[in-house]
């Protein structure tokens, strides 16, 4: 497949007269997509029902005649201002109780009825006028769902349609409360309308309640979607593809995904070291103008699977962003080298974010390709470069990574009800292990917490899975590789409740999980072999074989033939060791290439990828500061 760049472009910013102008200039960069129209309401239609179309049409021709393929955006997650008028409980209340006001974007409510419609009608509108344009060439829906924290909605319109899918989830009043535990504080409700939502309660609300409450608020995102994607694609066979973002977890990706073509992310490296990871200050110094080494891969891995196997990067950082509490300019190269690593992560497509910064409103300060003056900024000759190489491309096909991980967002709800430990985090978790994976070399799949099939893989990592799901538990038995199970994995119920057989009830392993303890960062469990548990440390009982252990005597992880039970949170040290040791078991060959580079396998070829803000050696080669490289396996 020949892999392509775009960028994101807002004609309603701009005078006409430079449209075609613009388009040239992407033409000549290199660029072949174009996304539009995603924020353009009030520009499509300026009061209700008076429909202003012509410039859309005239923006897609001038674009479309350049030589550019056009990506439509529905314009749903910025609702002009007369649309509150009309629909003045359509907004989203936070937890406090405060209604989430006009003036920014994304203020709808996922679960107000008369929103959802509104969004049906402007997109039936849109698909009807263009699905058959041959300029568009796929469609975005609305524009990163959950951004700014929209997921979740405490509004009397959410308190409603929660009330109303209780009453489907569970049928009758009688089955909720056994569900629950009702019963515990005399919590036990008599009809679904009397059940709020789980906020501003005394002390904290039942953790089933808040766990039904966020598969709710998922499904409502599921459904918005869903109204879109079906009136799109009754018109046209273009590709429906949604932008989701870094360490967004308030939805079920994969369950989103299930309705769409195409999965793409919106990569902004740099802003995500600064305000999304928990990193020591001289990590998040070392990487200040890259961004994280693993953080983009594993949303790039993450991606693939919720596409199921087809992604692009929607928007990639081309220098400052405006929205990080600094905002540094990536080092010389880094625009070049994101690209490359998705494009080695099997993107599709890599679509720039901006074409021309805007001298206007809230993203003033956030570079484009170009200047508000249009002059070129320093990505677009890096945009420009990875155009060239495109040309003579390395064989980017995909494929299956020796190992895998699985990535559940049920299990993020999960653990984000019930902590026990302030600084268990699921992410953070499945995060470290992907990062350790990484540092060994490693290519990595991510996988569904439903995924049926494991063969081919040599190692499955499984960490804090809420629930092991039937087909996953199927697919272990039959596992001929190796297979590390928790901490946490399967320990609850769907319900977040603790099953009466205990945890981690995995067949064939002899081990129950007595009590768990959580501890603070000052306390450290010592394993026999080196490093430490951190966080987390669950006390086993049972005759499974001991692998690993505390210094003691306590089981740290446990065996019955390949599949492992780890019953703690392992530092750096550990991990790293306990990997090593199934890779040998595995026969995977592990590498140790310097701090900061990454490699990455396709079909055809290794990609080095270096982080670091100077050169380093490894295999042979000289890999400068932010460069990547690659050469046939
Ligand atoms: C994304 C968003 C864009 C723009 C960008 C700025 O989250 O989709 O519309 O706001 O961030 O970095």
């Amino acid at each position: 497949m020949k892999r392509a760049l775009g960028v994101c472009y807002y004609p309603e910013h701009w005078p006409e007269a430079i449209w075609a102008e613009d388009a040239a200039r992407m033409v000549e960069t290199g660029i072949s997509w174009v996304r539009i129209g995603e924020f353009a309401w009030s520009r499509l239609e300026p009061s209700f029902g008076d429909l202003q179309f012509d410039w859309l049409d005239r923006a897609i021709g001038v674009l479309g005649s350049a030589g550019l393929k056009v990506i439509l955006g529905t314009p749903t997650a910025t609702p002009p201002r007369w649309m509150l008028d009309r629909h003045p409980d359509m907004l989203a209340w936070d937890a406090e109780g405060r209604p989430r006001g006009f003036g920014s974007r994304r203020h709808y409510d996922f679960s107000y009825d008369g929103y959802r419609e509104e969004c049906a009608r402007i997109v039936d509108i849109l698909a009807r006028r263009y699905g058959a344009n041959p300029h568009i060439a796929a469609w975005q829906t609305d524009n990163e769902y959950d951004c700014h924290d929209t997921a979740l909605s405490y509004s009397p319109a959410a308190e409603r349609a929660f009330q109303n899918w209780l009453a489907e989830t569970y049928g009758t009043i009688d089955a909720l409360n056994a569900a629950w535990g009702n019963v515990f504080w005399s919590m036990e409700y008599d009809h679904f309308e009397q059940i709020e939502l789980p906020n501003l309660t005394v002390t904290e609300p039942n953790p089933s309640h808040v766990m039904a409450f966020r598969r709710f608020s998922s499904d409502m995102v599921v459904k918005f979607n869903k109204v879109q994607v079906g009136l799109i694609r009754a018109q046209t066979d273009a590709p429906i593809i949604h932008n989701y973002m870094g360490r967004v977890t308030a939805f079920d990706h994969y369950d989103v995904g299930a309705d769409l073509d195409i999965a793409s992310w919106d990569s902004y490296p740099i802003g995500f070291l600064s305000d999304r990871l928990e990193e020591a200050p001289e990590h998040k110094q070392h990487y200040l103008r890259q961004g994280d080494p693993d953080f983009q891969a594993f949303h790039h891995d993450l991606y693939r699977a919720v596409g199921k196997g087809r992604w692009w990067v929607m928007e990639q950082q081309p220098g400052p962003v405006n929205w990080a509490p600094y905002n540094p300019a990536p080092l010389p190269g880094m625009a070049r080298l994101w690209a490359w690593e998705a494009f080695a992560h099997g993107a599709e497509t890599v679509t720039y974010f901006r074409w021309r910064q805007a001298p206007f409103a809230q993203e003033q300060m956030h570079a484009g390709l170009l200047r508000p003056d249009s002059e070129a900024a320093p990505g677009l000759a890096e945009a420009a470069q990875v155009a060239q190489e495109l040309e003579d491309a390395p064989d980017v096909s995909v494929t299956q990574a020796p190992v895998a991980l699985v990535f559940d967002y049920a299990s993020q709800w999960a653990w984000e009800t019930q902590p026990q430990g302030a600084d268990f985090d699921y992410f953070r978790l499945c995060f470290e292990m992907y990062r350790g994976l990484r540092k060994l070399g490693l290519s990595i799949d991510v996988l569904p917490p439903d995924c049926a099939n494991l063969s081919g893989y040599k190692i499955v990592l499984a960490p804090g899975l809420l629930q092991l799901s039937d087909a996953l538990r199927e697919a272990l038995a039959t596992f001929d590789g190796q297979a590390v199970l928790g901490p946490r994995t399967n320990t609850k119920t769907a319900e977040l409740t603790i099953p009466t057989s205990m945890g981690p009830g995995i067949a064939g392993l002899d081990a129950t999980i007595a009590f768990t303890e959580s501890v603070p960062p000052s306390e450290l469990i010592p394993l026999t072999r080196g490093g430490v548990l951190v966080k987390w440390f669950e006390h086993l009982e049972g005759d499974a074989e001991v692998v690993e252990s505390v210094v003691d005597g306590r089981p740290a992880m446990v065996r019955a033939d390949r599949v492992h039970y780890l019953a703690g949170w392992p530092d750096e040290t550990a991990l790293d060791r306990i990997l090593r040791d199934l890779c040998e078991v595995a026969g995977l060959v592990t590498l140790s290439p310097p701090d900061g580079l990454r490699l990455r396998d396709t079909g055809a070829h290794r990609f080095y990828i270096n982080y670091n803000p100077h050169e380093v050696e490894f295999d042979g080669l000289l890999i400068g500061a932010a460069d990547v490289t690659w050469r046939p396996l």
